[in-house]
């Protein structure tokens, strides 16, 4: 899809990957509405690009009718919605409150089904429209440490190609971004060693935003953010359980390296 002059949606934009991908797009003629539950850094972003900023959390239904409504007031249909805002909170299965999941959950996931809600009726209408989804390689190849963000994330995975096997020939294409470690706030929040140890090579967000441009240009599916992932997704598809006894291994040297810094 070429994107100038294209209305695009983007949440988690006050941020990260998010905010670098506001820049981008805007760079190729898109009209930005820049989404973040946190208003002031939705508002520089929108300043950077001389647009719009909404202040929403996505993982509110009724917020997001609204935002998407005035978004539309502004600028007009929505062409491109791009589902970008995450959390990355939780650890593993007994220290994670049930609370804390269903915030994941809700963040997510659910805001993905919410904003799609609230844009697709007019997409399908025309026969035209673009979907981004924000995954993780968590969402491929799960994540160490991580219980309720490797779930969410598969969740992601699965209603992505969903969408993309049931509209894509129908007009509304979907590709799903699948990033390994992006040099953002999110990763400074999760530890720098579990970074460096799992998730391997990092990118900045900048570099990804222009994975995601060419991808979307070249209306691409999976938008992975290093060929190591491709190795990686090769692992388990052709042997789970070898690929299962690696990331054990992965897991024990983790788990070791905490004990040694307690
Ligand atoms: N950084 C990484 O290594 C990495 C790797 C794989 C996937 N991802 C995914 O990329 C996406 C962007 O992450 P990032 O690394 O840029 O993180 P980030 O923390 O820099 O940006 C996330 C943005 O989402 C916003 N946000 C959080 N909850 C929200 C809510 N309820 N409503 C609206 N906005 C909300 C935050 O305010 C923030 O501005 C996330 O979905 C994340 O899971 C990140």
């Amino acid at each position: 899809m070429d994107l100038d002059g294209k209305v695009t949606i983007i949440t988690g934009a006050g941020s990260g990957i998010g905010a670098a991908c506001a820049q981008a797009f805007a760079a190729k003629g898109a009209k930005v509405a820049v989404v973040d539950i946190n208003k002031e850094q939705a508002e520089a972003v929108a300043a950077e690009i001389g647009s719009k900023a909404y202040a929403c959390d996505v993982g509110d239904e009724a917020a997001v009718n609204a935002m998407v409504k005035s978004a539309e007031a502004d600028f007009g249909d929505v062409d491109i919605l791009f589902n970008n805002a995450g959390i990355a909170t939780g650890s593993d299965l007994m220290r994670t409150d049930i609370d804390v999941w269903q915030t994941q959950w809700n963040v997510n996931v659910m805001s993905h089904v919410y904003t799609t809600r609230a844009v697709f009726p007019k997409m399908i209408e025309r026969g035209d429209g673009y979907l981004i989804q924000t995954a993780s390689m968590a969402g491929y190849l799960t994540s160490q440490g991580m219980l309720p963000y490797a779930v969410t994330k598969h969740a992601v995975v699965g209603f992505a190609e969903w969408m993309s096997i049931t509209y894509h020939d129908k007009g509304v294409r979907t590709s799903l971004l699948a990033p390994l470690g992006v040099a953002t706030p999110m990763l400074d929040s999760i530890g720098g060693s579990f970074a460096s140890n799992a998730a391997g090579p990092i990118k900045t967000a900048e570099e990804v935003a222009q994975m995601v441009i060419e991808g979307v240009e070249a209306e691409k599916f999976l938008i992975l953010t290093d060929d190591i992932a491709h190795t990686w997704m090769g692992y388990k598809q052709t042997n789970i359980e070898r690929w299962l006894s690696g990331m054990r291994r992965l897991q024990a040297k983790l788990d070791a390296a905490r004990e040694g810094a307690k």
